[in-house]
């Protein structure tokens, strides 16, 4: 049954624009993105990412907002309301139960790793140094040998996030977008100039734009392509959600476009600036997942104002991380408001215990707890690989499927409103090309695909 319940709206379509943006640009741009490049040659990733955001990543964000817009409602009841009104089965519906319970997941672990950068930005501001490579490491290993220290910051960052979606949709993640989302892009352009100043900018351009075709292995694609999924936030709700508060008359084609063009170019350029910091101080890009943690600090430590650069560093990944744990929350918190009739800070904060005692849990993966392990991996581990190797592939290509396939060439083209050319090439690149890229990288990611290793 559709349920109407009045809703928020974005205070108009570059609100809409910030805040999508703001989930998008996340730990997954410059945490990710940094490492991934670094340990996975450099350029062939980065031009693989590059296509698969315009081929994958585009075309879904453009149905997800779709979908959220069409049936104005939480992740279920835009599904419940959509499959209505197409005549599909209500069971489409476990599509935004997959999102929600998926972005919860995501939010646990999340919140730790914001938690890092928190409590890095905290020995910036306190003028904390790293001289050696060795102290970089101890230092490191220090926070994740410390569950009491990572569990402080992993309930400051949840609080955090969960008190900006206690306040509302516009009072509460629009203006924190509005606040937070313009310092940010000043930023990275500031910290961009600096790290071409003192760093090696050449070398870092070379590493990430000169096409080595060797390095394009079947296992560089699609871990390019997996990123490009977790960088736009895509199939877990927060779009979807983000897209119910949309009005009618904003062209999704458009204000698409501007989210993957910026989010795309946050992580662009805060790879020019993290590798030329990288290279211009000798250290290799290749560190992997503590390459922003134990790498950068020593390029601080050693360049002319580098705690002021740290601690604008350390800001801008945090603000980053913010605004997309507030996505992570609104899907949940938007379904309990509007299934039983709660108070928006009631939801909000009975959303976070369950996320905290998770978060909780993931803290003490990395020390105490680090010899339980599920499929081998320690929890943290597998809850990012279950969330962003399984759930997010799927929920995308059940996105590509039902928009593509099953809500009905009319209304689809009457919701997008694509002119010309435009809407049969998105339409059929969605009902194409996305779920084959899915596919691949999906059995890939399970390992069905050994030769591709
Ligand atoms: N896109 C975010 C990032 O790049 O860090 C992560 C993310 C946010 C994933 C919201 C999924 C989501 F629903």
């Amino acid at each position: 049954m559709s349920q109407s319940v009045s809703r928020s709206t974005w205070t108009n379509r570059w609100a809409f624009i910030l805040v999508t943006i703001g989930s998008a640009v996340g730990l997954g741009n410059i945490w990710r993105f940094s490492y991934l490049a670094g340990s996975s040659g450099g350029s062939a990733f980065v031009l693989v990412y590059l296509l698969c955001v315009g081929l994958i990543g585009l075309p879904l964000l453009m149905a997800e907002i779709l979908i959220g817009r069409r049936g104005r409602g939480n992740p279920v009841q835009a599904m419940l309301n959509t499959a209505e009104e197409t005549g599909n089965s209500p069971w489409w519906a476990l599509l935004g139960w997959a999102g929600m319970l998926g972005a919860l997941l995501i939010l646990s672990y999340y919140s730790v790793v914001s938690g890092w950068i928190a409590d890095y930005l905290y020995q910036a501001v306190v003028g904390i140094r790293v001289e050696t490579a060795e102290a970089a490491r101890q230092g490191f290993a220090a926070l994740a040998g410390d569950p009491l220290r990572m569990g402080f910051w992993h309930t400051v960052m949840l609080t955090l996030s969960v008190g900006v979606v206690a306040r509302g949709v516009v009072a509460g993640i629009e203006a924190a977008n509005r606040i937070m989302m313009p310092v940010l892009f000043l930023i990275l352009l500031l910290l961009t100039l600096w790290g071409g100043v003192v760093g090696d900018m050449p070398a870092a351009l070379h590493f990430m734009f000169d096409f080595k075709a060797d390095a394009l292995t079947p296992s560089v694609v699609l871990a390019a392509m997996g990123h490009a999924f977790f960088s736009l936030s895509l199939g877990m709700g927060a779009i979807m959600v983000y897209g119910s508060y949309l009005d009618r008359h904003t062209r999704i084609g458009h204000t698409s476009l501007w989210v993957v063009g910026a989010s795309t170019l946050v992580g662009l350029l805060s790879g020019m600036a993290i590798f030329s910091l990288t290279f211009g101080y000798g250290l290799a890009p290749s560190a992997g997942p503590g390459l922003i943690l134990q790498t950068l600090p020593l390029a601080f430590a050693h360049m002319p104002g580098g705690r002021l650069v740290a601690v604008f560093f350390f800001l801008f990944v945090l603000f980053a991380a913010w605004t997309s744990a507030i996505s992570l929350v609104e899907p949940f918190v938007s379904w309990l408001t509007e299934r039983y009739g709660i108070r928006r800070a009631r939801a909000a904060w009975g959303t976070w215990a369950p996320v905290w005692l998770l978060g909780l849990a993931v803290c003490l993966s990395f020390n105490r707890w680090s010899d339980f392990t599920l499929a081998g991996l320690n929890l943290f581990d597998a809850l990012d690989q279950f969330a962003s190797k399984i759930m997010m592939p799927l929920s995308g290509l059940m996105i590509a499927v039902y928009v593509g396939w099953r809500m009905g060439t009319a209304l689809v083209r009457e919701e997008i409103a694509l002119r010309g050319a435009a809407f049969p090439l998105w339409f059929n690149v969605l009902r194409y090309v996305v779920p084959i890229g899915i596919v691949l990288v999906f059995c890939h990611n399970l390992g069905w695909l050994p030769w591709l290793a």
